[in-house]
């Protein structure tokens, strides 16, 4: 019988728990046992794992978090570290491991692969970051959160006739800030992918209240910088593991700016973890299920080093080596497109 390792390495994303759900639904089909490996990469170097059955993971489907927890623990910060990790799937007893996380695990992931260990990978961040897949598990359910969440501040808003700005979560892409502040009617979205003029931000929100628009929803990416200052507004300047800062403040340096030179009043709100937490959307659980089965049959066809994606409606196998190769931005085009809401 064969034995697959599972992990999942990064920010948390809802939508993991069905996938991992689906994995060992599968694996079960085709006879092989499954291992969880805890907190991601940690896990592995650590050899905390945990047996995990079809009993474990009944209803873990419509579950935020990760039973497996996770971690931004990087092996290839460390000597030897990516070696380690390949000896350990041997102490463990692995033929195979599903390494489930956005362009960092699955970075380690094709390093392991590299190493010569048998790794197919599962792609999942909130960002919606990797180029590789259409949509990756947890991006829907946070666009849906950030939706809901800025519906209801544009009637706090409007009562209080302030300029409201909201501050989501996209470290480098633009993808929850554009998705949910089209969908929310938001009059004016910054994303990191395109600088934006501090003035220009000024006059758009003086104009609107020239027309007798009482108030005024700013969506921000928390990556997103003006051209006036494009060094990053960080919680911590501290890099993680994998040459990451601690992002968030640009809401409440807007607030600041916007406030004393328009003189509109101004506050800004953080969606911060919400936008990760709780009960994952139906789409993400859909998703979530139909990689992990397709992650299945690709150890069940030995593809080491590949990794199902969504490209249309369709899951296809890609190379994880893509994976890593480039970021999907947000096209300028398409910020262009969504600019005739910022009126
Ligand atoms: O990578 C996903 C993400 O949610 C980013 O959008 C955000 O910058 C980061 O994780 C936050 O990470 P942490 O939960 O470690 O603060």
């Amino acid at each position: 019988m064969k034995k697959i390792g599972v992990l999942i390495g990064g920010g948390d994303a809802p939508g993991l728990n069905a996938a991992v759900k689906a994995i060992v639904y599968k694996a079960r089909e085709y006879g092989f046992e499954v291992v969880g490996i805890k907190r991601g990469w940690a896990g592995m170097l650590e050899l905390d794992t945990v047996p995990i059955n079809v009993n474990k993971v009944e209803n873990i489907a419509s579950e935020g978090g990760i039973i497996l927890y996770t971690s931004r623990t990087n092996p290839a910060k460390m000597p030897d570290g990516i070696q380690k990790c390949k000896e350990n799937m041997k102490k463990l007893g692995l033929d195979a491991l599903i390494a489930i996380g956005g362009d960092d695990t699955l970075g380690v992931a094709q390093k392991l692969c590299d190493a010569g260990a048998r790794v197919v990978g599962v792609p999942k961040t909130i960002d919606n970051d990797l180029s590789v897949t259409d949509y990756s598990i947890g991006f829907h359910t946070a666009v849906s959160i950030a939706t809901e969440a800025i519906d209801r501040l544009h009637t706090t808003a409007r009562a209080h006739q302030r300029v409201m700005v909201v501050e989501v979560m996209g470290r480098y892409t633009g993808w929850i800030a554009l998705y949910a502040g089209l969908a929310a009617g938001a009059h004016l979205i910054l994303i990191p992918e395109v600088q934006f003029n501090l003035k220009d931000v000024y006059a758009l929100l003086k104009k609107r209240k020239a027309e007798g628009k009482d108030y005024s929803i700013v969506v921000v990416a928390e990556g997103a910088k003006p051209t006036e200052d494009t060094s990053l507004i960080a919680k911590s300047l501290e890099k993680d593991q994998f040459g990451h800062v601690q992002l968030g403040g640009i809401g409440q340096t807007l607030e600041n700016l916007i406030q004393k030179e328009t003189g509109l009043e101004t506050r800004s709100v953080v969606l911060g973890h919400l936008q990760r937490g709780g009960t994952p959307s139906a789409y993400d659980r859909f998703l979530a299920k139909m990689l992990g089965l397709e992650a299945v049959e690709l150890v069940k066809k030995q593809k080491w080093g590949w990794i199902p994606v969504l490209r249309g409606t369709e899951i296809v196998p890609v190379q994880l080596k893509e994976v890593v190769a480039e970021r999907k931005v947000v096209p300028a085009a398409l910020y262009e497109m969504v600019k005739t809401f910022f009126q």
